[in-house]
């Protein structure tokens, strides 16, 4: 469920107007639903009532401060994975005991910056990266809370570019080296081992991957208590799939996912932590766009709008599918036509859509692109010289642009030519 409905034949972000937004910051543009945000949080919160949990926010997904303020306001916790997301979710207000560090390739730097500023936990992903941390500690007279990300080689059915618990990704330890690693990490000076970390994938639709993963964090727990280490966490990762298309698609939902994680590992008495980006963010958030042209072409028509795969690069990328509706609604009974939706940028790449039934549409009507709170704005590059485009939030009767349009004076003063030219 969203907040991006049509009221008297208009689409409106709760109760602000699409065109209103459209005609104050000019397309294309992000917009964002707090009360969208708020109530995807609430659903995570719900359905871990029962257990001591933290509900970390993924910031990659979206990374606005806004909406890092929104969700920690509500007593969120984050992931992030690099210095430039731990420094957001500070800005934002979170305190350090609610951020935990995930990531492949954690730099000195990072995890320097990390352990001064306070950490809840490092997620750590190899034998080296826990060396480092326990070098960096030590220098510092710090004592860094640890979870090993174990890869309990699972197939998590999703797109195999967002696919990480097989044994071939790149993510974390193979289970079956974890004993051996959590032994090394608790005679290492500087290093607290806290919990285990799993995370097998994005945009799962269907819970069984999760369960199987969720059992063998459970053996794995058994076995490392009986170690002697003290795992008081539990950190399971994100991945939960939302829904693109209105019509037929009908994802678990965050109770049902609450409930395999009570049948699977709610008896261990650790607290468990989640890192959801896309359920909360993603049907959050649109892009609206205006059509530049309509081009007849031979046997399809092009419908050129002034968003590009540069602004939202998820179809040209992953062949993801993003619902397109007008924001003017057609009057009932307008019989819809095929269009290839594209962006002005020079690669054909460059597809929103094939034969898309759209009602028909024009040069300077506005079309919105659903479910593109999560890893849209925060995917974004300035290829073909196409400044990073504005991201507004909308709260009720409110909006509030939450990054703004750089000029394009911003953006060339970024390069400096060198004084031999
Ligand atoms: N935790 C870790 C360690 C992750 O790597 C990710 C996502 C998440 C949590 C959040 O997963 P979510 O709940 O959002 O599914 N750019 C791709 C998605 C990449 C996901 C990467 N990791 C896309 O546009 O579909």
């Amino acid at each position: 469920m969203d907040h991006f409905l049509y009221k008297d034949g208009v689409l409106h972000a709760e109760d602000v107007s699409i065109p209103e937004i459209a005609a104050a910051v000019g397309t294309p543009f992000y917009v964002y639903s707090t009360a969208t945000l708020t109530r995807h949080f609430a659903l995570f919160q719900e359905a871990l009532d029962g257990l001591p949990h933290l509900v970390c926010f993924a910031i990659k997904s979206n990374s606005n401060l806004a909406v890092l303020k929104t969700l920690g306001d509500l007593g969120a916790g984050m992931d992030v994975v690099s210095g430039g997301e731990y420094l957001r979710a500070k800005a934002a207000g979170v305190p350090g005991e609610r951020i935990v560090f995930s990531g492949v390739g954690k730099t000195r730097e990072e995890i320097h910056l990390a352990l001064t500023g306070g950490i809840r936990q490092f997620n750590v992903e190899s034998e080296p990266e826990m060396r480092v941390i326990s070098a960096v500690a030590s220098e510092l007279g710090l004592e860094a809370p640890i979870a090993l990300r174990v890869n309990p080689d699972v197939d998590a059915k999703t797109h195999e570019k967002i696919a990480t618990g097989k044994s071939e990704n790149k993510f974390g330890i193979p289970i079956a080296k974890a004993r051996a690693a959590y032994a090394e990490a608790a005679s290492l000076p500087g290093i607290k081992v806290v919990g285990v970390d799993v995370h097998i994938g994005s945009q799962l639709t269907d819970l069984e991957p999760f369960g199987a993963a969720f059992l063998k964090v459970r053996e794995l727990t058994q076995q490392l208590r009986a170690d002697g280490h003290n795992i008081i966490r539990l950190d399971l990762g994100g991945g939960l799939g939302i829904p693109y298309t209105r019509s037929n698609e009908a994802p678990p939902l965050p109770l049902d996912y609450g409930a395999v994680i009570k049948r699977t590992v709610g008896d261990l008495g650790c607290e468990i932590e989640i890192e959801p980006g896309r359920l909360i963010s993603g049907n959050a958030g649109i892009l609206v766009t205006s059509v530049i042209y309509l081009k007849e072409g031979e046997g399809r028509d092009f419908l050129i709008v002034d968003a590009a795969m540069n602004d939202l690069v998820r179809p040209s990328m992953y062949g993801a599918h993003h619902d397109i509706v007008p924001v003017v609604e057609p009057a009932p009974g307008t019989e819809a036509r095929p269009y290839d939706v594209v962006g002005p940028v020079c690669e054909t790449g460059d597809t929103f859509a094939k034969g898309r039934m759209i009602t028909p549409l024009g040069a300077d009507d506005l079309v919105a692109f659903r479910s593109a709170g999560a890893y849209g704005a925060v995917m974004a590059s300035e290829y073909n010289s196409r400044p990073l485009i504005p991201e507004v939030m909308v709260n009720g009767d409110q909006f509030a642009v939450i990054r703004r349009r750089p000029s394009f004076e911003e953006m060339l003063a970024r390069d400096t030519i060198p004084e031999w030219l």
